[in-house]
């Protein structure tokens, strides 16, 4: 199976949506904000296609204070299309673009029950030949409603 990889556009809005959905475990925010960034931040985010059917998205964006840092956010890929690489596929996509030469630090945030995601992050990691580094960041009782905490993780690309 081929899967394209592209960056979203203001359209895309409404199927990053839903795949958000389906996904099970992310925070599912409103649709606006899925149209704001598939628009206003779609050099930093990407989608993954089989045909025309999206498969996986991830969204993304450069520090407002600090634009040589990276910070992915959310990513999912179809429950059914899992395992065969298409996570890695879209953190790969997003090393091909121009300002990805510019990035000195990619930062991104992991709750403890999340293997799938460590596993993702570490394998993208040693593809960059570079170790990954954690410190606490949103505790349960900042997030509120039983929210697992957020812990921060980093990877220094000098
Ligand atoms: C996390 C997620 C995006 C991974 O997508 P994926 O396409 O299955 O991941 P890949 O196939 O590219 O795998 C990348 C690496 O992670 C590992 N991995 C993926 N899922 C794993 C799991 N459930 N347990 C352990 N390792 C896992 C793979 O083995 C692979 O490492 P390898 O190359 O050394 O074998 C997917 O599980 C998902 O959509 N989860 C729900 C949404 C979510 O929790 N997103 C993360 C928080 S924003």
């Amino acid at each position: 199976m081929t899967i394209a990889y592209r960056e979203p556009c203001l359209s895309d809005g409404a199927r990053i949506h839903q795949m958000v959905l389906r996904a099970g475990t992310l925070d599912v925010n409103s649709a606006y904000l899925y149209f704001l960034l598939a628009d206003q931040f779609h050099a930093t985010c990407a989608l993954a296609e089989s045909d025309t059917e999206l498969v996986g998205f991830l969204t993304g964006y450069r520090l407002p204070d600090a634009p040589d840092t990276l910070f992915v956010w959310q990513i999912a890929v179809d429950p059914n299309m899992r395992g065969r690489g298409v996570a890695s596929g879209l953190l790969h996509a997003l090393e091909t673009r121009p300002w990805f030469a510019e990035i000195k630090r990619i930062e991104l945030t992991i709750s403890p029950d999340n293997p799938a995601s460590r596993a993702l992050f570490a394998r993208w990691a040693d593809s960059l030949n570079k170790p990954i580094h954690q410190k606490p960041y949103l505790s349960t009782e900042l997030l509120g409603d039983g929210h697992q905490p957020e812990d921060t993780y980093w990877i220094d690309l000098d």
